[in-house]
């Protein structure tokens, strides 16, 4: 059976409450954390190994490191629940059922950094999951967890919820802090990065829900214990969302490091696809990251099985790699269109454009266009390489990652599957013939 560190007491009644979560041993990490410095709570977290759960994988230790420590200024930090990546249903799951897991997270992690506000900015359209926060924070107060002198220290702190602007886009993590300060959520040029000039200008940390989630479990159990699960630099467990054709649809915490057959197929997990079909593709780590062809998303280059670690799912870079991201898993069976899906994913891109740069917001707006000719049956031989020609004059040339996100999956569906696009152009009707008649689609 696979470590649970996050989920370990989900199916236990009444867990979202303070008085079984305590029962369950939480908030245990407050004291311990107050028993170490700042500084020594910073190094545990480092020792762990940990990696930021919002998809770049950085290492939370460092990332705490680089906040401005000698800046008078206060610290913040800043929890990104903003979770709009398709695919990713991970951190609502986990707000959801155990919010006080966060709440305990928040405590401990904004006293390593010294900050005495913080804030968790929540997807403005969750509005059950900040009901539930906010009700959870009012428990926190009354039990003396969260205030003034916590628990009798001398370290006090104060926690806001704040809903999320609606939009994709503010889950970058300086568009959070733009949307935060009250402003329109555009992303801004680093450096500087939070670290130093964050929120209103102050030395801030941006950390994903489930990456300050696992805090608690580091300070009371160590750094050491925790890079002992998983295997190399991918340490401790990850939630997986996992959906598409797979018998069971969920969020999984999994010990970094089991293969993705294991993943797909046991009935630990996915539970294999339904209906006897074949596995045709996955894209691993949310809508963001290259899609991958059977073949590859079970094998590496050296012929080895992948696993679900960072380094093991990268396994051949942007050629026959991809990324665990943010761990949204989305299992594609032999019927599902590749176009079409690319087309929906771009589709979704080019909305949640913020405009700021030309390459993103023209070229989104673009690839939709020509994905749609081709997927309803107008497309030319030249536009499968327009495609791929306008995604990499995407790549490398905004100022956020939005335009990586949006170029890659166009990249790598056409990399892995172009005789699906071929055959979109040469042969309309064999593929999508369905699509053809729904004209009200039909957008441009
Ligand atoms: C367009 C876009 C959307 C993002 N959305 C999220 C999100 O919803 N949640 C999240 O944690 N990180 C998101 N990120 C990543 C954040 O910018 C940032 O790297 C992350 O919050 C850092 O936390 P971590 O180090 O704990 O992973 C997004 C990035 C981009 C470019």
């Amino acid at each position: 059976m696979s470590k649970k560190i996050l989920l370990q007491h989900i199916n236990v009644p009444g867990i979202h409450t303070l008085e079984t979560y305590v029962a369950h041993g939480g908030y245990q990490s407050l004291k311990k954390a107050f028993s170490m410095s700042p500084d020594e709570v910073t190094e545990e977290v480092k020792k762990s190994g940990l990696r930021g759960r919002g998809g770049a994988g950085f290492p939370t230790g460092m990332k705490w490191s680089f906040l401005d420590k000698k800046s008078e200024k206060p610290r913040y930090l800043v929890c990104n629940a903003d979770e709009s990546e398709p695919g990713t249903f991970k951190d609502r799951y986990l707000m959801q059922h155990i919010p006080h897991a966060l709440i305990e997270g928040m405590i401990t992690s904004s006293y390593a950094l010294g900050a005495r506000t913080s804030y968790i900015y929540v997807r403005g359209e969750m509005m059950n999951v900040i009901q539930i926060l906010e009700k959870a924070i009012q428990e926190s107060y009354k039990a003396g967890y969260l205030g003034n002198n916590i628990l009798g220290s001398n370290y006090s702190l104060d926690l806001y919820v704040h809903p999320g602007g609606g939009a994709y886009i503010c889950g970058e993590e300086t568009a959070l802090l733009e949307s935060l300060e009250g402003k329109r959520g555009n992303p801004r040029n680093k450096p500087p990065f939070p670290a130093v000039w964050g929120l209103y200008g102050c030395p801030t940390v941006v950390n994903n829900v489930e990456t300050i989630a696992d805090v608690p479990w580091i300070v009371n159990n160590g750094g050491e214990a925790y890079a002992a699960i998983g295997v190399g630099k991918s340490t401790g467990t990850k939630l997986i969302s996992a959906c598409g054709n797979i018998n069971k649809p969920g969020v999984y915490e999994i010990e970094l490091g089991v293969t993705v057959e294991d993943f797909i197929y046991s009935d630990q997990y996915c539970g294999g696809i339904p209906n006897g079909k074949k596995l045709k593709a996955v894209v691993a780590g949310g809508s963001s990251v290259p899609i991958l062809p059977a073949e590859l998303i079970l094998r590496t280059i050296n012929g080895e099985p992948r696993l679900m670690t960072y380094e093991s799912l990268s396994d051949g870079g942007f050629v026959s790699g991809t990324m665990l991201g943010s761990g949204g898993f989305i299992v594609y069976d032999e019927d599902q269109c590749i176009v079409r899906n690319l087309w929906n994913f771009t589709r979704f891109y080019h909305h949640e454009s913020c405009g700021q740069c030309s390459p993103c917001r023209e070229g989104t707006g673009w690839m939709e266009k020509v994905l749609h000719r081709i997927e309803y049956g107008h497309g030319k031989m030249s536009d499968i390489d327009l495609l791929v020609d306008i995604a990499k004059k995407i790549e490398g040339k905004t100022i956020c990652p939005l335009g990586e996100a949006a170029a890659w999956p166009v990249a790598s569906a056409i990399r892995h599957f172009r005789h699906e696009f071929e055959e979109h152009v040469r042969n309309p009707e064999s593929c999508c013939k369905r699509h053809l008649h729904r004209s009200m689609e039909l957008v441009h």
